[in-house]
């Protein structure tokens, strides 16, 4: 790893094949898994051992460490550059293990793990007092997901314990829905990445805080917000701000491009007139219909399934280009955008 520069390279060179053949070429030590009972073997012996893995689900890449190896869970905050009380999601292969982490499980819990677990649901309730402070960032609860991709599934369940794992990304940047996304951005400082390809949703799952009544959500996602209403009778209410800094999706500015990124809307791209202006020539221009002014397009899909699922990979590489701005035309008001509002909006700030 030593000798293994990043930052020697030309930013145009760091496409993913020349990341994957440094890799290959044994330059640095990080494995790249596949979902085989081989890969996913060594996944678990490295997670058991003490070690970092880029751990695939259904929703974004997660970096993983054992729950209750402390010094494991240490080295993920250091990894991502996160501050030491934002609390991590424990990620558990089989709702049975709630118990192990939660004081106690209401009905509107049971109810919600009985539709959505495994799935991209994650739960906050009061946490039992053996739960690590690196886990709660010193808080008295705790947040619990059971994912649904199967090699997740495999992994939790081969290792038979709890696996701490946020989004695979430095602090407050874009989360990674491919193996060359973690890759990309921690590559030189974790063990392996279990490499699933592409996330089925590419947003990060749905928080529901039920340690307080009624409940709330602290993040919409890949869950609709709708989905949790039918089960629990009234549509709870949708934090937009953090009330305290540490429920990090909550920050204001959060899942941000290195760049500036600024929302226009449909009549906007089409308008000659408006956009004709030198700084759209030099934008990254990410929307649905072709734009009428200059720029470079990245045409995103009109369906807000297919949209959500590409939007990281997009802002991406909106970010590797050479053009200073990044332009996002705002997507249609309907419910099934809502996390998408929520994401690219905290990344315009
Ligand atoms: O889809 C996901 O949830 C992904 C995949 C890898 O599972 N994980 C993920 O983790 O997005 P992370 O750490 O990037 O985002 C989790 C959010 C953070 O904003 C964190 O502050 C909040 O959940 N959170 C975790 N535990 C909490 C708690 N006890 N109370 C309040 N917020 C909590
Ligand atoms: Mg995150």
């Amino acid at each position: 790893m030593g000798l293994f520069r990043w930052n020697l390279l030309p930013r145009a060179l760091l496409n993913n094949d020349i990341i994957f053949k440094l890799v290959f070429s044994e330059k640095i030590r990080l494995k790249i898994l596949d979902c085989t009972p081989a890969g996913i073997y060594e996944a678990v012996a490295i997670l058991d051992q003490g070690g970092l893995l880029g751990l695939p689900t259904e929703t974004v890449y997660g970096l993983a460490a054992d729950a209750r190896n402390e010094s494991a869970l240490q080295r993920i905050f250091q990894t991502k550059g996160r501050p030491a009380d934002h609390p991590l999601i424990v990620h558990i292969g089989n709702p049975e293990e709630l118990g192990q982490w939660v004081q106690d499980v209401p009905p509107l819990a049971e109810d919600l793990i009985q539709n959505f677990w495994p799935g991209p649901l994650t739960l906050i309730l009061p946490a039992r007092s053996d739960v690590s402070r690196w886990v709660t960032g010193g808080q008295s609860k705790v947040a619990v997901r059971c994912p649904a991709l199967e090699a997740t599934q495999s992994v939790l369940k081969t290792l038979g314990r709890g696996v701490c794992a946020p989004s695979a990304n430095r602090f407050g940047r874009i989360s990674p829905t491919t193996a060359q996304h973690v890759l990309a951005d921690l590559g030189t400082s974790i063990e392996a990445i279990l490499d699933a390809g592409p996330c089925r949703f590419g947003l990060e799952s749905t928080i529901v805080d039920l340690s307080v009544e009624p409940a709330v959500i602290l993040r919409p996602g890949a869950l609709a917000v709708e989905q949790i209403a039918q089960i629990s009778g009234y549509m709870p209410q949708i934090l937009k701000r953090a009330q305290n800094t540490r429920t990090s999706g909550l920050l204001d500015k959060h899942y941000a491009p290195r760049k500036p990124v600024q929302l226009c809307s449909t009549s906007q791209l089409q308008d000659p007139d408006l956009l004709s202006s030198a700084v759209y020539s030099e934008a990254v221009i990410l929307s649905i219909v072709r734009p009428a002014c200059p720029g470079l397009w990245l045409e995103m899909p009109v369906e807000a399934d297919q949209y959500a699922q590409q939007l990281y990979d997009a802002l991406r590489q909106a970010d590797a280009s050479d053009k200073p701005l990044i332009v996002i035309e705002s997507p249609p008001q309907q419910p099934q955008w809502l996390a998408i509002h929520d994401r690219i909006e905290r990344a315009s700030r």
